[in-house]
């Protein structure tokens, strides 16, 4: 089968280069010039693990091609996936513009029957925008040439894409056409074979379902970010809770860690456009407005407890920070609580040194000089008043707290993903501040 993947960032690539392992012709596009000519270079323009090697397999097999014009594959193609972004506008609601561009580029062109399948997430209603737009450029060229209109909301985590991708808890498929649900089943069978994880439902259903599912597990953060900080106040500790509560079969272990709160490219716009898409129905998300309130506040925890720390004296304090992207195994930093921080010690007249495994560069793309970037976690440390925790990359779980002790300034250490042990930070003499 040949499809199209229409926005070439983290779900199409991935999604895009999925399909093609499983021998799908598929050709990736996207608008922006750099990133297409930085692939035919062979080279990934995002990091996400194991994705370098699979895309340049799947080039040299044949399988996969990247172009920056979508009409030199249409008439080729039965699928047209869109995997293009979907910011909030000023509003909080899903900006639909490029979803709706794509649309109508697949209008002004189609010649013969072909899917348009949204992957993007988008608000309930988009399909029928998106059916809209269509006929509205067929009509335009006095075209009568079919297609359908599918909802194919993806669930991939950064950091984990592959693995998501390719063997995915569930593919939710959201369409009104018997001849378009074939086409989908008959694209995703090679990712059921070791079960059938394929849901069919109507549209409006899977628009709904992948706001539903962020929205309820950016609630578990912001419910255990709000437990722990009571347990600070009661004297309880978040971890041993965590652990009593996940037991739970009910509960379960997952999406139970406090921190520093929920950034990334998802949860905080698509909280943001529940709220939106409930205000323009007339209703009231009111858990989901104190999940957000929540999480406002978590990403100045650090900065608040430093500050306790020094009582308020911030004025010419250097603090280490370990980690920029939002969370491992990613250089995303979209709405990460990095930024949050950054600002805030900047603000407050503190030197900011950082080090990330891999978000260096995205850090400089995104606030220049406003820190101090170092080459290893160690050198950031050199003379710190204060070590901050903010990403818990694999490379920080176990640093020599001997040679922090003896190259920082002064030892204190605020841990933002609750890593490391309260006894042994106090053995080597370091004030320990955690979550909870
Ligand atoms: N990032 C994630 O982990 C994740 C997971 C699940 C769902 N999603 C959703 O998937 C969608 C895409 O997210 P992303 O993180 O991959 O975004 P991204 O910003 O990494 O990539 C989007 C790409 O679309 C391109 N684009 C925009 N308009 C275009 C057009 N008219 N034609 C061709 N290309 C165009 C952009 O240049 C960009 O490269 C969003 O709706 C997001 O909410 C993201």
């Amino acid at each position: 089968m040949n499809i199209a993947i229409v926005g070439t960032g983290y779900v199409g690539l991935v999604s895009g280069t999925c399909f093609a392992e499983m021998g799908i012709d598929v050709t990736c596009v996207d608008v922006n010039e750099e990133k297409i000519k930085s692939l035919l270079q062979g080279r990934i323009p995002i990091y996400e693990p194991g994705l370098e090697d699979m895309v340049k397999r799947n080039v040299e097999a044949g399988r996969l091609h990247f172009t920056t014009d979508l009409l030199t594959c249409l008439d080729n193609v039965e699928v047209v996936f869109c995997a293009v972004g979907t910011p909030p506008d000023e509003d909080g609601s899903a900006d639909l513009h490029y979803v709706l561009n794509v649309a109508r580029t697949f209008g002004q062109n189609i010649n013969r029957y072909t899917v348009f399948v949204t992957k993007s997430t988008v608000p309930v209603g988009t399909a029928l925008k998106v059916k809209a737009a269509i006929m509205e450029e067929l009509a335009k060229r006095g075209a009568d040439v079919e297609f359908d209109v599918a909802s194919n909301p993806e669930f991939l985590k950064e950091g984990a894409a592959i693995k998501d991708f390719m063997t995915p808890d569930r593919v939710v498929v959201g369409t009104d056409s018997e001849r378009a649900q074939k086409l989908i089943a008959k694209l995703y069978k090679p990712f059921m074979l070791s079960g059938e994880r394929m849901i069919f439902t109507d549209i409006p259903s899977a628009e709904m379902i992948k706001y539903a599912a962020n929205s309820m597990l950016a609630t578990r953060i912001s419910f255990m970010n709000d437990v722990a900080n009571l347990c600070e106040l009661v004297g309880a500790d978040v971890n041993m809770v965590r652990k009593g509560i996940g037991s739970d079969t009910r509960i379960g272990k997952k999406f139970l860690y406090p921190g520093c709160g929920y950034g990334g490219s998802c949860f905080p716009k698509d909280v943001k456009a529940l709220i939106k898409t409930a205000e323009k129905n007339g209703y009231e998300m009111r858990v989901l407005k104190a999940v957000e309130d929540v999480n406002e506040h978590q990403k100045g925890i650090l900065f608040e407890k430093l500050e306790k720390h020094f009582r308020g004296d911030l004025k010419g304090k250097i603090v280490a920070m370990w980690g920029l992207a939002f969370k491992p195994e990613t250089d995303d930093m979209r709405e990460a609580p990095s930024l949050v921080l950054i600002d805030r010690l900047t603000k407050a007249g503190c030197t900011v040194k950082v080090y990330d495994p891999i978000a260096m560069d995205e850090c400089r793309r995104r606030i220049g000089d406003k820190v101090v970037y170092c080459k290893d976690m160690y050198e950031a440390a050199l003379d710190a008043d204060a070590l901050m925790l903010v990403t818990e990359w694999k490379e920080f779980r176990m640093p020599s707290f001997a040679v922090l002790g003896k190259t920082m300034k002064q030892k204190v250490l605020i841990d933002g993903r609750n890593i490391y042990d309260k006894e042994e930070l106090n053995e080597n003499g370091f004030a320990y501040y955690k979550i909870g």
